[in-house]
């Protein structure tokens, strides 16, 4: 059986970045147009999460968030069975992009760890590229499905029509998903769900994040997780867009017969989201 604290280990070292080496906003800049995700360290007070975010994006607020713009993520004893609450609880949060409702989710996030839990709480980080090459591998059909338009509806009755994968004119692909009981799902898609779980599953990364360590991810690329935990987890997070030029999404590794097939108003049951969601 693996060593899942030495793969963390060596999946945070392998996306390392050093905040303090000279040429470092250059590198990270590189990292994330390349990979999408670089991993970071001595972020130990909230000064220092605030100076780092600010150096990397245009922070944007969130509804949940203090007035300098971060979201202090624990267990507030009375989220956990909230729809679209779980992440100020304890329990495993599923796979998901952030703002996934939202029409324009932010493209970057800032995750840091100011303290551990005591048991659990690690971090599950999947690229969407793995994602998609695994599903286009398996069976491409599902892979065609999950880039329909508007086969998923994300959010209360002021979500998103949308698609996990949305293929963009010069052809990368940009992801968006969540997984709890605010994603509801076309019949185009529904069968293919238990195949999309486990592309998911088998791309995930374990990350055990200690205190000051953390990572930033484009979130139109990378899927987050977490593992239920006890103890007093507590982490800081930013969500912004990049201070420089960074291409959405990724580029597949095959690509070229995965265009998505528009389903026709005519096929019933079987047609993608209108702009309101589906009563159940
Ligand atoms: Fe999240």
């Amino acid at each position: 059986m693996p060593d899942a604290s030495a793969g963390s280990e060596r999946f945070f070292t392998d996306h390392y970045v050093n905040l303090r080496a000279p040429h470092a906003s250059d590198d990270i800049a590189a990292q994330l147009r390349e990979t999408g995700l670089v991993t970071l360290d001595g972020l130990t007070t909230r000064r220092a999460v605030l100076a780092s975010a600010s150096r990397f994006m245009a922070i944007t607020p969130h509804p949940h968030g203090a007035p300098d713009g971060l979201t202090l993520i624990h267990d507030t004893g009375r989220h956990a069975y909230r729809a679209g609450f779980a992440g100020f609880g304890n329990g495993e949060l599923h796979a998901h992009t952030e703002r996934s409702g939202s029409p324009n989710p932010p493209r970057l996030i800032l995750l840091v760890c100011l303290q551990p839990a005591s048991a659990g709480g690690e971090t599950l980080l999947a690229d969407g590229l793995d994602v998609y090459a695994r599903l286009v591998g398996q069976n491409r059909a599902v892979a065609i499905a999950f880039s329909q338009p508007r086969t998923a509806y994300f959010g209360t009755g002021t979500g998103h029509a949308s698609q996990v994968f949305t293929i963009q004119a010069d052809g990368r692909i940009s992801i968006r998903l969540r997984q709890d009981d605010l994603a509801r799902w076309s019949p185009i898609v529904r069968p293919y769900l238990p195949h999309l779980r486990s592309a998911v599953t088998a791309s995930q990364h374990r990350l055990t994040l200690q205190a000051g360590q953390g990572y930033l991810l484009d979130n139109h690329r990378w899927l987050h997780a977490r593992t239920r935990f006890a103890g007093d987890r507590r982490l800081l997070r930013a969500l912004g867009e990049p201070c420089v030029a960074l291409p959405n999404g990724f580029t597949p590794r095959r690509a070229a017969s995965v265009l998505p097939c528009r389903a026709k108003p005519s096929d019933g049951p079987s047609t993608p989201f209108t702009s309101n969601p589906p009563t159940r």
